[in-house]
């Protein structure tokens, strides 16, 4: 009965597996509230060009998909409507740090067509070996090559038809993946168009082409969660680490022990949230590895506040009992050292 069951289990999820272990390359998809991106990947000689078909609503007045995890050093196709709203501007553009980006030097590309209808901009796009610019790169053998993606505030881009119009400030933005690994296409087997029709319904009984077409993309949630996990792990450990620590120090040199292991127990109260904060928020970046300096050295500050915690803890309960101060006094106070001499 059990074998039979995982018997038909094995075969229900076999037709499945196959697609996933299938070495056919893709048209890798993402798409969020509009704002779409198809993506392939075609080699032309020693080069490799991508092929992407953009589409973005008017109503933000701009959008932007960017290859890299963030907007220092990424590579930007920003879409605006021309001044006349019949064609669409693919402006490239680079950024040195959360700046307006602007036009980017030494890129070859070409939009093959533009269009707009119906509230949506839409363009295709052949950026000519654009696996490295001027500041960055791609992997074009990643299966989570990061993206991230902005929509305006809602103001029409004023002098549309240039490739330097001024866009004003994001009020959305995002990460995503792309599988660059699963769409890398031969010269001979790239479709010369291979742009899926932006909203274009699976053709009759092929839903598995549909499928295909729309594997690759993750993390495509809206970031206004992830920035707010930001801001509650910053005020927490601003809190903790600017008021309550210093207090339960000042406390133990001009007040009481009681006061210190309270305010100290507070701490560990906070801090323990607060790290769990950071672990969620970093997980929904692309910073998910845990190998920033600022990753390692908060991992490394949480666990040294545990270990004084015990510590001090330890100390508290044999002080109590004992009053054999110095043994773990010997241990518990020198890590607190370096904060609390004058
Ligand atoms: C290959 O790249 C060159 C520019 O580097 C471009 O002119 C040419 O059209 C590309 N070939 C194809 C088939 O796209
Ligand atoms: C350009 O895009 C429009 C809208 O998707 C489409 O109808 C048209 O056939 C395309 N033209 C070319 C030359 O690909």
């Amino acid at each position: 009965m059990r074998a039979a069951m995982i018997r038909s289990a094995l075969l229900l999820t076999s037709p499945s597996a196959l697609a996933v272990t299938s070495l056919a390359a893709t048209v890798q998809t993402f798409s969020v509230d509009g704002l779409s991106l198809q993506y392939a990947q075609v080699a032309n000689g020693s080069n490799t060009d991508l092929r992407m078909r953009l589409a973005a609503p008017t109503t933000p007045g701009w959008g932007a998909i960017a290859i890299g995890s963030e907007m220092a050093g990424s590579l930007f196709f920003v879409l605006y409507p021309s001044t006349d709203m019949t064609k669409t501007t693919v402006s490239v553009r680079t950024a040195p740090r959360e700046v307006m980006p602007t036009p980017i030097e030494g890129i070859s590309y070409r939009v093959m067509n533009s269009s707009i209808a119906n509230g949506m901009m839409m363009a295709d796009v052949v950026c000519y070996g654009c696996t490295t610019w001027n500041g960055g790169s791609l992997n074009t053998m990643a299966t989570q090559q990061d993206f991230i993606y902005a929509m305006g505030p809602g103001q029409a881009v004023a002098d549309g038809d240039s490739n330097s119009a001024i866009i004003r400030k994001h009020n959305r933005r995002g990460f995503f993946n792309i599988n660059t690994a699963d769409s890398q296409f031969t010269a001979a087997e790239a479709p010369m168009t291979p742009f899926i029709p932006v909203g274009a319904a699976a053709p009759a009984g092929s839903s598995s082409s549909a499928s295909s077409g729309s594997s690759g993309s993750s993390g495509s949630e809206d970031m206004d969660y992830t920035y707010m996990l930001v801001h509650i792990h910053a005020a927490m450990f601003c809190l903790v680490w600017l008021l309550i620590a210093p207090a339960a120090l000042w406390a133990l040199r001009f007040a009481s022990v009681r006061a210190h292991y309270i305010l100290q127990i507070l701490t560990v109260l906070l801090v323990v949230p607060a790290f769990a904060v950071a672990v969620v928020m970093s997980r929904r970046t692309p910073y998910s590895s845990f190998d920033t300096y600022h990753q390692k050295i908060g991992i490394t500050v949480f666990a040294v506040t545990i270990v004084q915690f015990f510590f001090g803890a330890l100390q508290h309960t044999i002080f109590k009992r004992q009053e054999i101060r110095h043994l773990i006094s010997s241990t518990h106070m020198p890590l607190a050292l370096p904060a609390w001499s004058p």
